[in-house]
């Protein structure tokens, strides 16, 4: 049975910068409580030509990059994100044309924050069960666009940015080890976008209602979070035939200081075990735990035959966490360039729409 390895990964973050202090300018709240409650000091926002895809792109070109990987040889391509840019298409559609990735399937999967680890297993399932061999994974956000600007229980809280890895079949032992996914849709209630879908479809008394954006019951949030994030990493390292004195990092879902705080006390590890980087992103759902494990590498702290602990929470309720086997960049004999891709895939989607005109004109001649 073929290992699913990680060989690739990227992230991207718009530019601007929104502070705690440029929140303190429109809602009743401080740098200080922000800081002290969550752990957040700023924020990444996309501007008003930036979308997830977008961000997509940026990050997964750059993971393909490091897995020296071609587009072409993509399989599968699952985009986690509690902002797709439509009900349909799926997101991972407009990303697989912009990449140019001829060859893969692709689609959304939606398990709001634990979106990126529930994708990322259902990609190492496919490379596992043989039925695959290359998938690119990509947790992509733009969740400013859902939130209320006069809300000061949500609008503290989230970020802008995509994260993505590349994972590949290999037979030598490695990579994804276990993974676990959890839900319990009796607290649907509590993070809710409610608006634009088929049960409130978009009207004026849902804008009205302000609808469109997200609600969140924070403490009840909280109170859920702290219980399960210790609780499923030591059941995926279990499934792992591992323990926590094995591992040397935890990659959790970076949504407040607090949160990763309590669930290192509960499993009693130094919180210098664990990447954070939620001050500097605040929370960007399904890209937050690519993001943070980006960075890890890129600081040089999580290293090729590492193992660690990515574990998430999010809307649903939903929950999961996966133990993996830090793989690191396969050295390689010749390089691809996938960014030089992109034009080609521009040229590539042109020329199919032209063919498409093309077909359905001479279709309505011949009827
Ligand atoms: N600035 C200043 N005061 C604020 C505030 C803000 N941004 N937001 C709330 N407050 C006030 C409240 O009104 C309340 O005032 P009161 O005591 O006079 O009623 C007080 O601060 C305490 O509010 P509370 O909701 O108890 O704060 P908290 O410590 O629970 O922190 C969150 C609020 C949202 C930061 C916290 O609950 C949280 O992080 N929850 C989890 C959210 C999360 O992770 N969501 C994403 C899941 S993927």
């Amino acid at each position: 049975m073929p290992y699913a390895h990680i060989t690739g990964w990227g992230m991207y973050v718009p530019e601007p910068v929104l502070t705690n202090d440029d929140i303190a300018r429109l809602v009743d709240t401080s740098d200080e409580w922000i800081r002290n409650r969550t752990g957040i000091r700023e924020r990444h926002i996309a501007r008003e030509n930036e979308f997830p895809s977008t961000l997509a792109v940026e990050a997964s070109l750059k993971a393909l990059e490091v897995a020296n990987l071609a587009p072409t040889d993509l399989d599968l391509i699952i985009c986690a994100t509690s902002s797709p840019e439509y009900i349909f298409p799926a997101t991972a559609c407009i990303i697989q044309d912009q990449i140019g990735a001829t060859k893969a399937g692709a689609f959304d999967l939606s398990a709001a924050c634990s979106g990126f680890i529930y994708a990322t297993n259902m990609a190492a399932q496919s490379i596992r069960s043989g039925s695959i061999k290359n998938a690119l994974v990509i947790g992509s956000e733009t969740l400013s666009r859902f939130v209320n600007w006069k809300d000061r229980n949500t609008c503290i809280l989230f970020g802008d940015g995509a994260g993505a890895f590349v994972l590949q079949a290999s037979d030598s032992p490695g990579g994804v080890l276990s993974a676990v996914m959890h839900s319990d849709g009796s607290g649907a209630d509590l993070l809710t976008l409610a608006g634009g879908g088929s049960r409130h479809p978009a009207t004026e008394s849902t804008v009205r209602e302000g609808k469109h954006y997200m609600y969140m019951d924070g403490k009840e949030v909280f109170r859920f979070a702290t219980r399960v994030m210790g609780r499923a990493t030591l059941e995926s390292l279990d499934l792992a035939g591992l323990t926590t004195d094995d591992i040397q990092w935890i990659v959790p879902h970076q949504a407040n200081y607090r949160i990763i705080e309590t669930a290192a006390k509960y499993l009693k590890m130094p919180m210098d075990k664990f990447i954070v980087n939620v001050d500097r992103y605040g929370n960007t759902s399904t890209a937050s735990i690519p993001i943070a494990a980006v960075e890890a590498v890129e600081k040089g702290m999580l290293k090729s035959g590492d193992k660690a602990v990515f574990v998430g929470f999010g809307a649903g309720l939903t929950w999961g966490a996966m133990t993996v086997e830090w793989t690191g960049a396969i050295p390689a004999k010749k390089h691809v360039h996938p960014k030089r891709y992109r034009f080609f895939a521009r040229l590539r989607s042109f020329l199919l729409r032209v063919v498409r005109l093309l077909e359905g004109f001479l279709s309505r001649k011949e009827l």
